[in-house]
């Protein structure tokens, strides 16, 4: 007889076979290697401020919310950042969630039903998909950053009686490039279609202050961020109209049906905002060195993949060659992984660099002279 778990054992094992089999590996944080693949922008994650902030709110508020925000969660802290952070973003509301992918996996489908067409770039998170299929909306994928494809499908679909959103991101997680917005603001008022930006690699790091790519485009009606990059901290917000705020406490179950952000949390992600407007040196820097690194991974020939930001893939194709790539950079010091399939699309496996504010030009020509002895 058939174990229930077949299904499992077989997928396993399929993927053992690819050679794609995902495994969780500890990463010692003072293990020495340089860290040139996570999301902590701005190095705040270890900011004196930001660990002041989140153990003064501990302490005295404790180690959780204890109920979710409509029952008792919602404390003053949760309403100081949701205020604070509308002011510093000049949007009507903030919205707080509990994680970026919590959000919008569960927004989308709170935002569509099967009387709304989504337009989403071919690219954007795996979050977003979720959402769209939890929402049984009708998903029509553009190219990537192809906005002469948005036209032409929203043109195709656009009827009377029926909703649509455009959604995108404005630094996309594996490739670091950023399309076209102010065209596809354009698309949205021409279709008089909802048009919802993630941000996640943006806000804190791009835009005036820190405030997105999307900061002065009143067009976008909902921007979405996460606090788990450039904040340095944990958890995720939509920023948006009161009205549709709102609508997402009243109908968007991943708000309703969850336990508020812990006090710690909170603490940490308020200590990051306060610090935004005095971190223009450190963007400069961090977007400086960026530059200088994507250009000499081009001048060498090197397939970056169109970034123009601080997520640099050096695309290598090959799996086994990027395993192998990745194993050098780490003998090399630097703490380096394979991006391949199913993330990323078959034959674009690829190193995803992101520059931090932790990064000098220094490791940038060390990692440069490995690169080019690979
Ligand atoms: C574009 C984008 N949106 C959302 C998320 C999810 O955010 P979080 O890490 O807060 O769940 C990510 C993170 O990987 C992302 O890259």
């Amino acid at each position: 007889m058939k174990s229930r778990f077949e299904f499992v054992k077989d997928a396993l094992e399929a993927r053992q076979r690819a050679e794609q089999l995902r495994s969780l590996n500890e990463f010692e944080k003072d293990s020495g290697l340089i860290n040139v693949c996570g999301n902590d922008y701005l190095g705040l994650s270890k900011h004196p401020q930001v660990i002041n902030y989140s153990q003064n709110y501990l302490l005295k508020s404790g180690a959780g919310s204890t109920a979710s925000r409509l029952i008792a969660g919602t404390n003053r802290a949760h309403i100081e950042l949701e205020k604070e952070l509308a002011t510093w973003l000049e949007r009507e509301s903030v919205l707080l969630f509990n994680s970026g992918f919590q959000m919008n996996s569960s927004l989308i489908g709170a935002l569509a039903d099967k009387n709304t067409h989504l337009y989403y770039d071919k690219l954007n998170h795996n979050s977003l998909i979720q959402g769209a299929i939890l929402s049984r909306a009708n998903l029509h994928r553009y190219r990537h950053c192809d906005t002469d494809h948005l036209s032409t499908l929203i043109k195709k679909y656009h009827s009377a009686g029926k909703h649509h959103i455009i959604v995108t991101e404005s630094v996309f997680s594996m490739d670091g490039d950023v399309p076209n917005l102010s065209e596809i603001s354009n698309i949205a008022d021409e279709f008089d279609a909802i048009l919802i930006v993630d941000e996640a690699h943006s806000v804190g790091l791009w835009g005036p202050g820190g405030r997105g790519f999307t900061f002065d485009d009143s067009r976008v009606d909902m921007v979405l961020g996460t606090f788990g990059k450039a904040f340095g901290s944990f958890g995720a917000f939509a920023a948006c109209s009161d009205q549709l705020k709102t609508y997402l406490v009243n109908f968007c179950p991943g708000f309703v049906y969850t336990t508020a952000l812990p006090p710690a949390t909170i603490g940490a992600t308020l200590g990051a905002l306060k610090l935004m407007p005095t971190l223009d040196e450190v963007r400069n820097r961090v977007l400086n060195l960026s530059q200088k690194f994507r250009t000499e991974l081009t001048q060498h020939g090197f397939d970056i993949s169109g970034s123009t930001s601080q997520i640099i893939p050096v695309v290598i194709g090959s799996e086994e060659k990027t395993l192998e790539l990745a194993q050098k950079l780490q003998n090399a010091g630097f703490q380096a992984y394979a991006v391949r399939p199913p993330t990323v699309a078959a034959g674009r496996s690829r190193i995803r660099f992101t520059i931090t504010a932790d990064l000098t030009e220094k490791h940038i020509d060390q990692l440069i002279a490995e690169l080019l002895t690979s």
